[in-house]
C-alpha cells in the first residue's frame, strides 16, 4: 500500500543568518543611518542584499522587505501578529496625540470605527460643499499669483489647502490659512514635530526626559492649546445643539459624543489624541503627493493634454469640481495620481513591530523586532510595470484591463493594506483630484521647478517631500 506524503512545510530561516549591511558593536547601522534619506538607503540596501535583509539600530532589530506580496502579507496579519511600533506608541503618548496612527490593542480597536466612519465616502459627499469653497479660495490665491507673475511656494500652498480641509471636516473649524496674510501657527507647529517624531523613532536609544530637545516641548504645548481650543468649542456646540449628539456633523463631535456617553470606552485622552492625529495625518501626506504630482505633470506636457481633455470636458463653467459625480467622472486625473503615488510614495516605508514570533518571507522574525515594509520596489518592477520609471498615467485606464489594474493596485499599496489601511483614503483622493481639476482647468503650468532645475531631493520626515519646489502659473486664455 502507498501513501501520500503530506507536505513538509519548509523550515524558515534563522533572523541571525539573514544577510544586511554591518553595523557597529551596541549602535548597529546609527552612525551611517541617513535618516531623511533612509527610505532611498533601505532601497540602496536591497539591491545590495536583496528583498529581504537584517540590520539592527541599537539593541533593536529590523527586518526589511520589498516584496508586495510579502508586505501585504505583514499589513493584513495585524492587529494579531504585528503591531505599531512601541516607541511610536511611547513617543506620541508623551507628546499627547495617541491617536487612531499610533496607537495598538483595545484603544485602536474602539477608536478606528469612529475614524472610519467620519470619513467614508458618504460622509464626503455631505463635505464636498465646503471642500468647494476651500478650493475655490486656492483658486484666488494661485489666480493672484499668475497674474502678478508672482513664483509659488508650492508645498506651503498645498500644505495651507489640507489644513484648511482636514480642520473644516474633522473640526468644523473654519481655519482659512489660505486667506490670513500671517503664517499660521498650526502648520509651523506641525511642521517642527514630525520631523522630531520620526527623528525620536529611528534613534538608538531613546534619551531621557532631561535630555531631550527642549524646543520642542513649546510647539507641542501650543498645538496642544489649539486641540484644546478646537474641543472647547466642540463641547458648546453639542451643549446648545444636543440633536449633534445624535448625528454629529464632523469627526470631534462624533468623538465628543462618544466620549460623554461613556459607552464605547472613547475617553477625553482619544477624543484630543485623535484631533491631533488627525492633522499630522492628513496635512502632509496629501499635500506632498499633489506637488509630486504637479512636478511630474509639468515634466510630461503629453499627461497634462489628456488630464485636461477630461477636465474641459466634465467641469461646469468656472472650473472646479462641485459634486461627487464631477469626481466620479475624472478617470484621467486619478490616474495621474495613481502614477504619482507609484514613483514617489510619500509612505515610502510603513513599519510593524512583531508582537509574536512570525515567519515573514522565509524567516523566523522574533518577537519585538521590527519589519520594514519598503513600499517603492514593487511598483517599480519591470514585470508588472513596462518602463518603471516613466511617468504613464495610461497604464491605470481603467479600460485598459480590469485584472491587471488590481494587480497594479496590489503592487503598489499607497495607502497601506489590511486593517489598518489609511481610513482618510477617499478625502485624500477627493483632494487630490479637485486640485489638479481646479489647475488644469483654469491654469497653464509654465514652470515647477526644485533649486538648480535639478529632479527634486527627496526628505523623509516621517512622509517624503520634495524640497524647495517653486511653481509658476499662467491664467489660461479662453482660447487655449
Ligand atoms: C495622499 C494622502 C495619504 C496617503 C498616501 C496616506 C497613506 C497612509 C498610509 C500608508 C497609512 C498606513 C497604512 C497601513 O499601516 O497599512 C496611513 C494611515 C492612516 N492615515 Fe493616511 N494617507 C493619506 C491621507 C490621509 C488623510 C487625509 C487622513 C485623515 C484626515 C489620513 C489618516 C490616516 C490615519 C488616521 C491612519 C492610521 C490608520 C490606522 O492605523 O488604523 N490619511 N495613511
Amino acid at each position: 500500500m502507498t501513501s501520500e506524503a503530506a507536505p513538509v512545510a519548509p523550515v524558515p530561516r534563522s533572523f541571525e543568518g539573514v544577510p544586511g549591511p554591518r553595523g557597529w558593536p551596541l549602535l548597529g547601522v546609527a552612525p551611517r543611518l541617513r535618516r531623511e534619506a533612509f527610505h532611498t538607503q533601505l532601497e540602496g540596501w536591497a539591491r545590495d542584499f536583496g528583498d529581504v535583509f537584517a540590520f539592527r539600530i541599537g539593541r533593536r532589530r529590523f527586518l526589511a522587505v520589498a516584496d508586495p506580496e510579502v508586505i501585504a502579507g505583514v499589513l493584513r496579519r495585524r492587529p494579531g501578529a504585528f503591531r505599531r511600533g512601541s516607541r511610536l506608541e511611547q513617543v506620541s503618548r508623551e507628546m499627547g496625540f495617541l491617536g487612531l496612527f499610533s496607537a495598538n490593542g483595545e484603544t485602536w480597536r474602539r477608536q478606528r470605527p469612529m475614524v472610519l466612519h467620519g470619513l467614508d465616502p458618504t460622509h464626503i459627499r455631505s463635505y464636498l460643499p465646503a471642500m468647494v469653497e476651500i478650493t475655490e479660495r486656492l483658486r484666488r490665491r494661485w489666480q493672484e499669483a499668475a497674474t502678478q507673475g508672482r513664483e509659488i511656494d508650492l508645498l506651503a500652498d498645498l500644505m495651507r489647502y489640507t489644513v484648511d480641509v482636514t480642520t473644516c471636516l474633522a473640526f468644523g473649524h473654519n481655519l482659512n490659512t489660505l486667506e490670513a496674510s500671517a503664517e499660521n501657527a498650526i502648520q509651523q507647529h506641525l511642521n517642527v514635530i514630525l520631523p522630531a517624531l520620526f527623528k525620536r523613532l529611528l534613534a538608538p536609544f531613546r534619551l531621557p526626559a532631561w535630555l531631550r530637545d527642549k524646543s520642542l516641548d513649546h510647539h507641542v504645548l501650543a498645538l496642544r492649546d489649539a486641540v484644546r481650543g478646537f474641543i472647547a468649542q466642540t463641547r458648546e456646540q453639542l451643549a446648545a445643539r444636543p440633536e449633534l449628539r445624535k448625528h454629529p456633523e464632523n469627526l470631534i463631535q462624533a468623538l465628543l459624543a462618544a466620549a460623554e456617553d461613556g459607552q464605547q470606552g472613547i475617553t477625553d485622552e482619544d477624543v484630543s489624541g485623535n484631533v491631533l492625529t488627525m492633522l499630522l495625518a492628513g496635512e502632509d501626506t496629501t499635500a506632498h503627493t499633489l506637488a509630486w504630482l504637479f512636478w511630474l505633470l509639468h515634466a510630461n506636457p503629453q499627461a497634462v493634454a489628456q488630464a485636461r481633455a477630461e477636465v474641459d470636458a466634465v467641469l461646469p463653467p468656472g472650473g472646479l469640481v462641485r459634486s461627487t459625480e464631477d469626481l466620479a467622472r475624472l478617470d484621467a486625473v486619478e490616474a495621474c495620481a495613481n502614477e504619482a503615488m507609484r514613483l514617489k510614495p510619500v509612505a515610502p516605508v510603513i513599519m510593524n513591530e512583531v508582537a509574536e514570533d512570525a515567519v515573514v518571507a522565509d524567516v523566523l522574525v522574533p518577537r519585538g523586532a521590527i519589519v520594514v515594509c519598503m513600499m517603492r520596489p514593487g511598483g517599480m518592477d519591470a514585470k508588472q510595470f513596462a518602463q518603471p520609471q516613466a511617468f504613464d498615467p495610461a497604464r491605470w485606464n481603467p479600460e485598459a484591463g480590469g485584472k491587471s489594474m488590481s494587480a497594479a493596485k496590489r503592487a503598489t499599496m499607497p495607502f497601506g493594506a489590511g486593517p489598518r489601511m489609511c481610513p482618510g483614503r477617499y478625502l485624500a483622493m477627493a483632494e487630490i483630484k479637485m486640485v489638479t481639476a481646479m489647475l488644469l482647468a483654469n491654469f497653464e503650468l509654465e514652470e515647477v521647478s526644485a533649486p538648480g532645475g535639478a529632479e527634486p531631493e527627496e526628505r523623509l520626515t516621517l512622509t517624503m517631500a520634495p524640497v524647495g519646489l517653486k511653481m509658476r502659473l499662467r491664467p489660461r486664455s479662453a482660447a487655449s
